[in-house]
């Protein structure tokens, strides 16, 4: 799976995903992700991106012409005549592969859907996923008319850019690419499986600051261990987030 970055800090993006499981998955082939200095793409001799918005306001708006061409430069290099999927061209079966051949393009915004785990679960079937990551006070409405083809948000509150978002996004969708993770059974069953929470997990040693571990989880009974942590998630879902709870109650009556 291939991950574009449209961004003026590709610098924050490659070495926010750089590490750790993602940084693994980049090394093993498994992921790639890449960051596109808009910057680059400017004909503006002193490579200003922004200007001021029409009919006043505050702020600078990032100017469409930068960012329709570092788009442009992906979406060739993703149709490129060594591009398999491309050649696919219609034929492509990917369930979620856009009609037109041509990648998703997500612009991160507050006013975008709020992003959440079956969205996660929804772009990993992607091939490439290109994010648009804005600043200042925004991008020129006609470029996101002309490229974006999802508007998302990662919750209800205002960031200074969308390079934050991209990577929280991409971390998520990540860790749903086939060998990501050591074993896929966790990339399944942790929170969010069925919509509950996950049950908590104990480690060694057994009896810590006089706090013991539930005496289920040490029988070796299989059944009643699973038995016991069923209960847990319902009950800390109920607990927690009763939004959730609610949606779990309505699908299992
Ligand atoms: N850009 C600024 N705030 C954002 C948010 N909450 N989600 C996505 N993109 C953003």
């Amino acid at each position: 799976m291939r991950f574009h970055v449209l961004t003026l800090f590709p610098e924050m993006v490659l070495q926010g995903l750089h590490t750790s499981i993602l940084g693994r998955a980049c090394e093993q082939g498994l992921i790639e992700i890449e960051a596109v200095n808009i910057r680059d793409y400017t004909k503006n001799k002193h490579k200003k991106v922004d200007d001021y918005p029409y009919g006043g306001g505050a702020g600078m708006l990032m100017q469409a012409q930068p960012v329709y061409d570092a788009y442009k430069a992906v979406e060739e290099r993703i149709a490129g005549p060594d591009n398999e999927k491309a050649q696919e061209g219609q034929e492509d079966e990917l369930a979620n592969a856009n009609k037109s051949g041509k990648p998703r393009v997500i612009y991160l915004t507050p006013q975008g859907a709020v992003f959440n785990q079956n969205m996660a679960k929804e772009l990993a079937k992607e091939e490439d996923l290109i994010f648009l990551c804005g600043h200042y006070e925004g991008i020129d409405e006609r470029v996101l008319e002309e490229i974006v083809t999802d508007y998302v948000s990662i919750g209800d509150y205002v960031l200074t850019g969308g390079e934050l978002p991209a990577m929280v996004m991409i971390d998520a969708i990540s860790r749903l690419v086939p060998e990501v993770l050591n074993n896929d059974v966790s990339a399944e069953f942790e929170s969010f499986h069925e919509d509950l929470l996950e049950y908590p997990q104990y480690s060694r040693p057994e009896e810590w600051q006089g706090k013991k571990v539930p005496q289920v989880l040490l029988s070796g009974h299989h059944a009643n261990i699973e038995n016991w942590r069923r209960e847990q998630s319902i009950k800390r879902t109920k607990e927690r987030r009763p939004d959730l709870y609610e949606k779990w109650k309505a699908k299992n009556e």
